[in-house]
């Protein structure tokens, strides 16, 4: 993309936050509503904890396998999500405002969401954006700065958009201004006219079944078009999470910028690399309890190796390195081994009684030791079986993922290209 492009938006930015800076003082959160939680429209009452956990994991080991590796390489922009479903937002488009729901991605730089009328439109529960309904929405004309140069123009003269992702999953459309609400946790709507947003006519999603009830995709990532960047000088390009264990009743909050600042005690911080709209940190190793393994010398050993993803269930290691901390693990649990009866995950315990520690991993990237909610790295996924929830794939990856993230405030500040971790209950913030 050009930087002309790009400070074009910025600047576009810039004229509209000003009216709105008085809601933003201090930045604003929104709710991050995991997929299966009591407040998202999959929820199914019936699915207890393990149930919830065991999907989850599916979901992840099935986009691994729909993963196809030439289309990350072939197309860059072509970005892309490992099951990227994992948490959703609410937020409303339009005069009137219309609700929708949106998987939030920070591994993807646009915001879509499906529109009538639709040539082809995946089954989603909730009703579909019609932009004509609207008085805010306009198309964006061919000739427009916003029309970034990678897209295309239809008969209409309309910049059309079109994104791919890895499991073959599309959206194509077009790209489009509307006003964009995000209702705050205060219960303040905060709204950013003028936002580039994607409305999609065109529209698949591969690996997921499930994410048809979402209306679309909310990119975090870095890229012009991502609501990171659109919200821009607002928020200061600063967001973060706190991600809460699957058995918790509160939700996950979504802060964005003051309030998204990670400070205190304990806070560590590693430089992000950016690649494609990703976020990639560097691993420098993994500690199981005292035992440390360091991945120089392995397939790993590169500035840049590991994509941070709140999408992605699972945590994605290449075969060398998962090996070395499975015999790590393996050395260090003084349990009797279980087979997954999902056949999925591949090292599980018998657990007869609550009290079992399992070691603790910690995770050296680069200046920032972060140590790992033990209640996410080994699951529960039944009654009396307890797994380590890494996954090796030498196709996708590596990638830490959401379960890992539990129970950890990581915030991204884009300006000084640091993600920040400090060790919290999140149900706390
Ligand atoms: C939708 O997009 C796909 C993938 O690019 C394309 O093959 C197909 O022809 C499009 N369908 C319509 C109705 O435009
Ligand atoms: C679409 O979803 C609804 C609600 O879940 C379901 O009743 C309907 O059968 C689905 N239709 C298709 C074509 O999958
Ligand atoms: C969550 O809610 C359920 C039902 O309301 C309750 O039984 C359970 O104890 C609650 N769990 C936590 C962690 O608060």
């Amino acid at each position: 993309m050009s930087t002309h492009i790009f400070l074009t938006l910025l600047l576009f930015s810039l004229c509209f936050m000003v009216s709105f800076s008085h809601t933003l003082n201090n930045g604003f959160s929104v709710e991050l509503i995991h997929r299966d939680s009591p407040k998202s429209p999959f929820y199914q009452a019936t699915e207890n904890k393990y149930q919830r956990i065991v999907n989850a994991v599916r979901r992840s080991i099935n986009f691994a396998n729909h993963f196809n590796k030439d289309s990350l390489t072939n197309t860059p922009r072509s970005t892309v999500i490992p099951d990227k479903d994992a948490y959703l937002m609410t937020y409303s488009v339009g005069t009137p405002p219309f609700k929708l729901y949106g998987f939030v991605d920070t591994g993807s730089d646009i915001v879509w969401f499906q529109c009538e009328p639709c040539k082809k439109c995946y089954n989603q529960t909730t009703p579909i954006f019609n932009p004509s309904k609207s008085s805010s929405y306009k198309n964006i004309p061919c000739s427009s700065k916003l029309c970034p140069s990678y897209t295309s123009c239809n008969d209409q003269n309309s910049c059309q958009y079109s994104v791919t992702y890895v499991d073959e999953s599309y959206s194509q459309g077009d790209l489009s201004v509307e006003t964009f609400t995000l209702e705050s946790t205060t219960g303040l709507p905060v709204s950013f006219p003028k936002t580039v947003i994607g409305c999609g006519t065109n529209n698949t999603m591969t690996s997921s079944q499930g994410a048809r009830a979402s209306s679309g995709i909310v990119g975090l990532g870095d890229g012009p078009l991502s609501l990171i960047t659109q919200l821009g000088s607002s928020i200061d390009r600063k967001f973060s999470y706190c991600l809460l264990p699957y058995e918790s009743n509160t939700t996950s909050k979504l802060n964005f910028g003051d309030v998204a600042v990670v400070s205190g005690d304990g806070v560590v911080s590693t430089p992000i690399v950016i690649k494609f709209a990703f976020y990639v940190l560097t691993l420098e190793g993994f500690s199981i309890g005292n035992k440390r393994i360091d991945i120089r010398g392995s397939s790993m050993d590169v500035e840049g190796n590991m994509m941070i993803d709140s999408g992605t269930t699972l945590t994605f290691l290449p075969s060398d390195v998962y090996a070395n901390l499975k015999s790590a693990i393996v050395e260090s649990v003084k349990l009797e081994r279980a087979d997954d009866p999902n056949h999925a995950l591949d090292l599980c315990y018998s657990v007869t009684s609550d009290g079992y520690n399992f070691p603790l991993i910690t995770a050296h990237f680069k200046g920032a030791d972060v140590k790992l909610y033990s209640g996410g790295t080994f699951v529960p996924i039944a009654d009396d079986i307890i797994c380590w929830a890494f996954f090796s794939s030498d196709d996708l990856g590596p990638i830490f993922g959401n379960l890992a993230q539990q129970n950890l405030l990581v915030g991204y500040d884009l300006k000084q290209k640091i993600v920040s971790f400090k060790s919290m209950d999140c149900s706390k913030v």
